[in-house]
């Protein structure tokens, strides 16, 4: 029954927002963008959330709109990349009992992706560096959280989804 729900997790430019539209598709199964239902919910975008409420008031709407989409099944959750630095997310998502998925790349990959994007405060300052530190602090989570690893570099989105999708059935 939690096998109904998949969340990905993952740096910002692993390729959650891509991967998870084609789950759904593939699944049928109805699609949460954390992002956006913090964006729906603040009447802004992320990048104004943080630039004018701060960083805490992005988490807090993070942290409902992670609680509102477990509770749908089925449900493909694509999550923000620092959803996993809260423990009580930590928590949800493991109670949750879904398919937890850590889609992961190098830092070089992950900076082609992003690299251009001001939609990514967190990156606004020296994006390799900040890359590399956000890594450090967040990897043993996505780690504990996750069930399965997929390296996502040298990988389309629809392989990487062919992967997540095999790892499901493996564990329904
Ligand atoms: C963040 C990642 C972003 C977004 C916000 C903060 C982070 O989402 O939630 O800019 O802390 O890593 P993506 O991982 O979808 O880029």
């Amino acid at each position: 029954m939690g096998r109904d729900r998949v969340v990905l997790v993952g740096m910002m430019g692993s390729g959650k927002s891509t991967v998870a539209a084609l789950l759904g598709r593939e699944t049928g199964w109805p699609v949460r963008e954390l992002d956006d239902d913090v964006e729906a919910r603040l009447g802004k975008t992320v990048a104004r959330v943080f630039a004018e409420d701060g960083e805490p008031s992005f988490r807090h709407a993070e942290s409902v709109a992670l609680a509102e989409a477990l509770d749908a099944s089925p449900v493909v959750v694509s999550t923000g990349g620092g959803v996993v630095e809260d423990a009580d997310n930590r928590r949800a998502i493991a109670r949750a009992g879904a398919l937890v998925v850590w889609l992961d790349a190098g830092d070089e990959t992950l900076l082609e992706r992003v690299g251009s994007s001001d939609a990514r405060p967190l990156l606004a300052d020296d994006a390799p560096s900040s890359l590399r530190r956000l890594r450090e602090g967040r990897e043993a989570w996505y780690r504990e959280v996750a069930d399965v690893r997929i390296d996502t570099a040298g990988r389309t989105p629809e392989v990487v989804a062919r992967l997540v999708l095999e790892a499901l059935e493996d564990r329904r």
